[in-house]
């Protein structure tokens, strides 16, 4: 059995409090981010007759000391679990926004916390289908060179398209996953990513309302249907369970099988 407690980003949005809800079922000792405190604090309230501690964190994880205030406010207790889901979409905000909370502070964060986990824990990150959508090699070098080395030569030049800067972001978020299971791996631990299709929360709501291309693509998913939040936090659930003991350094799409679908016709990557 896991111990620790299960660190929840983005936990009042449309997958993080699903996620919250199950961990809370397992009787977990919970800490709950995201921006807002009202919504937090209710959604603590709900989950503290199952759950065991639930402590709530108010912050940007954008913030450069966003770990340290996410370590203080486990108050010495080790991590079992990271689920990461805050992020922004492309409507949301400029690129560069976009960039830095979607890959900048989550590199920050997993960096920061990696020390903090207690043995047999697993980082759950969340990427993108977006993230298969990018087709050209030059780009997927570059990217693989940023995560690698830091250099942003060759991504810069997307940061002024909000739609680039969170494929690139997210496709970024797959390169840490691969990059750090070695070192998750050295002391027992495991990191994967989820890369969610078009999924019915109130982020996944808007990017269809403003996106007729993206409209026609949820119209083609084999499953005939947007995913539910908690068809990504079930997945979430299992990646850090027993049951998931030897996956790590994968991304594992969720998608309702658009890009396999695209693959087969050859539009996908
Ligand atoms: N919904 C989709 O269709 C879809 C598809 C692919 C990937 N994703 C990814 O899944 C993740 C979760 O998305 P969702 O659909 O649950 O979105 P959501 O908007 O419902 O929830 C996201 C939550 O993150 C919080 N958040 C945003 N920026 C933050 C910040 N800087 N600091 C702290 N909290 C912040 C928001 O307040 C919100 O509660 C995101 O990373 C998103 O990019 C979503």
């Amino acid at each position: 059995m896991t111990t620790g407690t299960v660190v929840i980003t983005g936990a009042a949005g449309g997958m993080g409090r699903p996620a919250a809800h199950r961990f809370a079922a397992q009787g977990r000792a919970l800490l709950l981010c995201d921006l807002d405190a009202a919504r937090l604090e209710a959604l603590a309230e709900e989950l503290r007759p199952a759950a065991g501690t639930v402590t709530v964190l108010a912050a940007d994880i954008a913030a450069p000391d966003f770990a340290e205030q996410a370590i203080a406010a486990l108050d010495g207790a080790g991590i079992g679990a990271l689920i990461h889901t805050a992020g922004l979409s492309p409507t949301m905000s400029d690129g560069a926004r976009i960039f830095a909370v979607n890959y900048d502070a989550t590199e920050r964060l997993v960096a920061g916390l990696l020390p903090h986990f207690t043995e047999g824990g697993c980082a759950v990150l969340i990427s993108s289908v977006s993230a298969y959508m990018l087709g050209d090699p030059a780009l997927l070098a570059s990217i693989r060179d940023f995560v690698t080395t830091g250099s942003r030569d060759g991504i810069a030049g997307y940061m002024d398209h909000p739609g680039m800067a969170y494929a690139i972001s997210k496709r970024a978020v797959i390169g840490i996953v691969e990059r750090d299971a070695p070192a998750f791996g050295a002391k027992g631990l495991r990191i994967a990513s989820i890369a969610p299709g078009f999924i019915d929360t109130p982020m996944g709501r808007a990017e269809a309302e403003a996106n007729e291309q993206l409209r026609g693509l949820i119209g083609m998913v084999p499953q005939r249907r947007m995913g539910h939040g908690d068809e990504i936090a079930s997945v979430a659930e299992f990646l850090c369970s027993p049951d998931a003991s030897y996956v790590s350094g994968v991304d594992i799409r969720v998608d309702g099988g658009i890009i396999g679908l695209l693959n087969a016709k050859g539009s996908g990557q």
